[in-house]
């Protein structure tokens, strides 16, 4: 679990629906666009209905931004079979999804010893309450706002209990939200308690992602500014 600071704001774009053909340039782009970190989502085709890229590409692309966070959106089978092979290429969060996942306890022991911060992702059909006898063992819970595949789907508002369950048990943890979040459906998220924050359409297909990432920030800091005014 997070150490007892409050948890601050972090906008992770995802890179999913840029061009995939000059990535580093895309990445780039975001992190000059004020993004705080990526989120990069690898697809197997079996814990998902689609396909991106694994280890091999992060491996390449890590030398190309050293000091760049890279969180890794693992919507896979058998998540413990890549956590070595993810370390190895540089990754900084190793983020599961629990029910791909038959013994979570080990895994989040195997990703924190591999050197990467453990993030735990919950499908908007999957309770909340899965994960709790395992809050000492994750930095960072996912609450996935859309069905994991596909980049540009809606918002899926009612996940949004679960994050204000977490944010009022786990006042100092990492609550990343990521599915159809950008400036139309920002605000419920932010007052809702999560702080790291994922989009991909919103951001890569816009002219001016600097101007949505600052958007995207705004509504995070003045909720947490507003949450914390009222403690
Ligand atoms: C969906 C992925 C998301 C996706 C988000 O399975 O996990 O990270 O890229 O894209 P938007 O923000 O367009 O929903
Ligand atoms: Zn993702």
């Amino acid at each position: 679990m997070s150490g007892h600071t409050h948890p601050c704001c972090k906008i992770g774009p995802s890179i999913l629906c840029a061009d995939l053909s000059c990535l580093a340039d895309e990445c780039r782009k975001m992190i000059h666009s004020g993004a705080d970190y990526l989120h990069l989502d690898v697809m197997d085709g079996h814990f998902v209905p689609n396909l991106t890229f694994g280890h091999p590409i992060v491996k390449c692309l890590r030398p190309k931004m050293p000091d760049i966070y890279f969180d890794m959106h693992m919507m896979v089978q058998n998540p413990e079979k890549w956590v070595e092979s993810m370390a190895d290429a540089g990754a900084n969060q190793y983020t599961f999804h629990v029910e791909a996942c038959e013994d979570i306890p080990a895994l989040c022991r195997k990703i924190q010893e591999s050197g990467m911060r453990v993030g735990v992702g919950l499908k908007p059909g999957t309770p909340v309450e899965t994960i709790l006898p395992y809050s000492d063992l994750f930095d960072v819970v996912l609450i996935m706002t859309v069905e994991p595949g596909f980049g540009g789907q809606s918002f899926m508002e009612d996940m949004m209990s679960k994050v204000q369950y977490l944010r009022t048990n786990f006042p100092y943890l990492d609550i990343e939200v990521d599915g159809g979040v950008g400036p139309n459906t920002i605000d419920v998220v932010a007052e809702a308690g999560a702080n790291m924050i994922v989009s991909g359409t919103a951001i890569t297909g816009a002219s001016d992602p600097s101007q949505v990432i600052a958007l995207l920030r705004n509504s995070v800091e003045n909720a947490i500014q507003k949450s914390q005014l009222e403690r």
